[in-house]
């Protein structure tokens, strides 16, 4: 027996040296240890031998097995490696071959307005500044002159998070946090998130984003708001608009006109989109009223200003043809990657 296992190995030794590819010892592997490989069947006859001879046998035979199989594995492994260098060198590297594509994700509509706007009142001279989110009702209200019992302060209309705090409902706020702290000249643009307690609709979210603009110095006339934003419409809309200042009402601001920019589906001819009447809404704006100068500390007399206010939302859908403003927020892609 042992003689046999002997010779068993020494065929597969030179067997193995003969070896050109793994099919070869794929073959070698079912020749010897197979189902009816020849070690198998050494390993089947030990019942045949007599009981002093079967365990000497049978470790002799096990042992032997697990040589052959890592010889086989060692030939294996070389084998693998030999194949790989050959294949690599056989291959030269196509360079020309396009790479995978990533699928890249794209700027979201209200960022790219947002940027655009920012830097075109950069250009302009003007600083950014920041104010909270979460407001005091002073800020948000009672220094912008906005009455007790003025419906906006109403708790339906803002979200509330005590008697003395809310969800800011506009980016006005931040005007008087900024001259709370500097002294004019002022020139700065506020850009932020707002909240509503709107019903949400096609022109309706409760959260949307605002951007505001102050100006104060001793001696800016109502001139000056109608240059910079006219030169802002030109730029975000285009040079061929027309744009009109119509007298309004804000309580922080005497005079106050609405901004409107010529419509930009039928060029003021009038249409549906304008409601026929040949122009957009798309700003407020004023000179701050002297109640709100003398909340922070302000001389109405020596210094005047002017200031805006907008929703991005409502620029982007004026500029990109956006007809709800839900497509804001709903994060389909289909809409998301046309920008
Ligand atoms: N805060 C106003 C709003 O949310 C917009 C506004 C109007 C801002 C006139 C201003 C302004 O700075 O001067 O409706």
């Amino acid at each position: 027996m042992e003689n046999k296992i002997k010779g068993v190995k020494k065929e597969i030794v030179s067997k193995l040296n003969l070896v050109k590819d793994l099919k070869d010892i794929e073959k070698l592997r079912v020749e010897y240890l197979g189902r009816k490989g020849i070690v198998t069947l050494l390993l089947r006859k030990l019942g045949s031998f007599s009981a002093e001879e079967r365990p000497k046998a049978g470790q002799l035979l096990n042992q032997s097995k697990r040589e052959i199989e890592e010889l086989l594995k060692i030939k294996e492994i070389e084998i693998e490696k030999l194949e790989k260098e050959k294949r690599l060198q056989g291959e030269g590297i196509d360079l020309t071959l396009p790479g995978r594509k990533l699928d890249r994700g794209t700027a979201h509509p209200i960022n790219l307005v947002l940027k655009e706007i920012e830097e075109i009142f950069l250009s302009l001279g003007f600083k950014i500044e920041e104010g909270p989110e979460v407001e005091l009702d002073y800020y948000n209200f009672e220094a912008l002159n906005i009455p007790k019992d003025h419906p906006a302060r109403d708790d339906q209309d803002s979200f509330y998070i005590n008697k003395e705090i809310l969800l800011r409902t506009h980016t006005s706020p931040v005007e008087i946090r900024v001259m709370e702290k500097q002294q004019p000249p002022i020139r700065m643009i506020t850009i932020g998130r707002c909240y509503r307690r709107d019903a949400a609709d096609s022109t309706h979210a409760p959260m949307f984003h605002q951007i505001e603009g102050l100006a104060v110095d001793k001696d800016i006339t109502f001139g000056d708001l109608k240059g910079v934003l006219t030169v802002f419409v030109h730029r975000i809309f285009g040079k061929d608009r027309k744009v009109r200042f119509r007298p309004a009402y804000f309580p922080f601001t005497e005079p106050s006109a609405e901004v409107d920019v010529s419509c930009l589906l039928c060029h003021g001819r009038g249409c549906r989109a304008c409601g026929y009447t040949g122009w957009l809404e798309i700003m407020g704006s004023g000179e701050t009223d002297p109640a709100v100068f003398k909340m922070v500390g302000y001389d109405p007399e020596k210094y005047s200003s002017f200031a805006f206010g907008m929703g991005a939302e409502r620029i982007a859908m004026l500029k990109y043809g956006i007809n709800d403003i839900r497509l804001f927020f709903e994060n389909d892609l289909r809409f998301l990657k046309q920008f």
